[in-house]
């Protein structure tokens, strides 16, 4: 999705606002720009990313240089192909409102046509473009009013989703923001204020932030803010105080985020569990859901409700609560869940996973279950973020924050607490203590066994040089190691553009296995457990069709090097743990194909890191 930065202060803005959106560049990147406010506006957009922005600024010899309020924007194209035209911010025809946006107006075609017959000429394809003039016709119709009631005004004529801010020189010294759907913080500074989709651009200057939520406006000023409702009524906010440093959104000295997120699971997967777990005698606790615990453990069913590796994180999920807590799940993907018109009510509990919280499909599946009785439960990474906020009750990740667009360290912490629901869930139930102990004991394991996996990062590299013509690619895996399969398949296509699918190895029977020859390479997730045998005959099969097999397999193993023509030996563990293992070379191995293939894996084309719109 797009990504949006404002700020009204002392300080000159320009560099304010470049800075912020190189943060949130990963959110989108076809295109970017910025409007300034000095008594007129003055704005500068154009496609490509913030740094070409800026060196194109610096060459120019724009006037924006000493303005010290403005709004800039990062694009992820929804309406109108990534052009210097469609690109943000939005003006009116005389160019004094200028606008940003994030989302999508689904009702734009309409007012498009409606602006059109009162004589407004639109500049963009884009859906956005429309609130400028929406704001213009009524604003130039009643002048007397205030840019807020103008704004107000028009967002009531509006059907979708937004995140929005506006300035203009006819109100000039504020800036006007709204929320519905996308995301808007606003970080307070000492005199200045700072306005954000996320936190990230804000930490480097505040800790404190408000977050708005959905169906709320704010109008910022040098001496404060006040928020209401799109509705009129006033609202009292909580300032909250973010719990990560500026270095956390740092490279910290490796070439992309998506390595440096991959290289600090051993302690990412600590941090999800402090505070939480005792290994040595079997206690574990999860604060977030304890009011609930009966609740949950009650429950008739539980669905768990996600996208992308979510719904990877969900799958195991489903393998852990039916395992240790004996009750029924069923994983649904949020988009189909929120138009199938499920059978819920208040015997039932829904876990809506995100890492950021913000995910459009996600949310609305949280919503409908919330209208039809159910406890909803969340599990997010990111603090503050709206799905959080409008659960019933949920656990935090602790992952810090994840900027690669490919989600690596917030799925593995994802898994770890879905373990530690399951044996929060079973306990005096279907595990006794001495079980959840030997199974936290497994766990923390973990962080080390992946350490020594990460050592593997050379001889998965030289691997990947082989494969880095691939033009498809399959993973194969059972049980807990089916949705690893899938994830797996999803990192190398996100990252890498080759095509490739997961599937349950005994599948590949029912159909995949076509597609074997000596140009298919096979990852097989190859655990040293009650499957082995199994996963053997399944490589064979492979393998007498000439498909190039690589496989994770446990050390030791000498009967898979006689078969596969790649082995990624890594230690051996219970299997409920394994995917927490078997995920990691994975994911090791398609960054080193994407990096090779030239891809800029941080910024995945077409993608987003997190997707506020249906
Ligand atoms: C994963 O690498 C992708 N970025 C994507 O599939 C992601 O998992 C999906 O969009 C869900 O995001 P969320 O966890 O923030 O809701």
């Amino acid at each position: 999705m797009c990504g949006i930065v404002g700020y009204i202060g002392s300080r000159p803005a320009v560099p304010i606002l470049l800075g912020g959106l190189k943060r949130l560049e990963y959110r989108g990147y076809d295109s970017a720009g910025i409007a300034v406010g000095n008594g007129s506006v003055g704005v500068f957009k154009q496609k490509g990313s913030v740094g070409a922005l800026e060196v194109a600024l610096q060459a120019s010899s724009s006037m924006l240089g000493d303005a010290t309020m403005g709004i800039g924007h990062t694009r992820w194209a929804t309406h109108g192909d990534p052009s210097d035209r469609n690109s943000h911010p939005h003006t009116s025809m005389d160019g004094s409102i200028a606008l940003i946006h994030n989302g999508i107006i689904e009702n734009y075609s309409a007012l498009r046509t409606e602006l059109r017959s009162q004589g407004f000429e639109f500049a963009s394809d884009t859906d956005s473009e429309v609130l400028v003039h929406l704001i213009d016709s009524i604003w130039s119709s009643c002048p007397e009013l205030s840019m807020e009631e103008a704004v107000r005004k028009a967002l009531h004529h509006v059907d979708g989703a937004y995140g929005i801010c506006v300035i203009s020189g006819r109100d000039p010294q504020r800036i006007v923001v709204a929320r519905k759907g996308s995301p808007l913080v606003i970080g307070l500074g000492d005199g200045e204020f700072f306005i954000a989709s996320d936190a990230a651009p804000i930490v480097e200057h505040t800790k404190k932030v408000v977050y708005l939520s959905d169906g709320e406006m704010a109008v910022v000023t040098r001496d404060g803010y006040h928020v209401k409702t799109v509705g009129n009524e006033a609202r009292e906010k909580s300032v909250t105080e973010l719990d990560f440093d500026l270095e956390e959104i740092e490279k910290g000295g490796f070439e992309h985020f998506m390595l440096k997120e991959i290289f600090e699971q051993p302690v990412t997967m600590q941090e999800v569990m402090r505070g939480r777990v005792r290994h040595e005698d079997g206690f574990v606790r999860l604060g977030g859901i304890e009011d609930y615990l009966d609740r949950i453990r009650d429950a008739r069913r539980i669905v768990i409700c996600a996208c992308g590796t979510s719904w990877h994180a969900g799958l195991i999920g489903e393998y852990l609560l039916e395992e240790f807590a004996r009750i029924p799940v069923e994983v649904d993907y949020a988009s189909e869940f929120r138009y199938r018109n499920p059978i819920l009510d208040e015997h039932d509990v829904v876990i809506v996973i995100s890492q950021s919280g913000e995910t459009a499909d996600t949310l609305a599946a949280l919503r409908l279950a919330k209208e039809k009785g159910a406890l909803v439960v969340g599990i997010c990474n990111v603090v503050g973020s709206t799905i959080a906020r409008e659960t019933h009750c949920g656990m935090y990740t602790h992952a810090g924050p994840e900027i690669g667009v490919a989600s690596t360290k917030a799925f593995t912490a994802q898994v770890i607490v879905l373990y530690l629901l399951s044996l929060v869930l079973s306990k005096d139930r279907s595990l006794s203590r001495h079980d959840i102990s030997l199974y936290l004991r497994e766990l923390g394991e973990v962080p080390e066994k992946v350490s020594r996996i990460l050592e593997l990062n050379d001889q998965i590299l030289e691997i990947a040089r082989e494969y880095v013509d691939s033009r498809n690619c399959l993973y194969l895996g059972r049980g807990y190691n089916f949705p690893v399969a899938l994830e797996g398949a999803l990192k190398l296509k996100e990252i890498s553009y080759i095509h490739a699918e997961g599937y349950p190895a005994a599948e590949m029977k029912h159909g995949p296995i076509a597609l074997i020859d000596e140009d298919m390479p096979v990852v097989f997730i190859a655990q040293q457990d009650a499957t082995h045998g199994k996963i053997l005959s399944n490589v064979e099969e492979v393998r007498s069709r000439k498909g190039r097999v690589i496989a994770v397999a446990n050390e030791g193993d000498e009967e898979i090097a006689r078969l596969a023509d790649h082995v990624i030996y890594i230690p051996s563990a219970a299997a409920p743990v394994t995917p927490l293992l078997n995920v990691i070379p994975l994911q090791m191995l398609s960054y080193h194909i994407a990096t090779l293939r030239g891809c800029n894996v941080d910024r995945p084309r077409n993608l987003a890191k997190s997707v506020t719109v249906e």
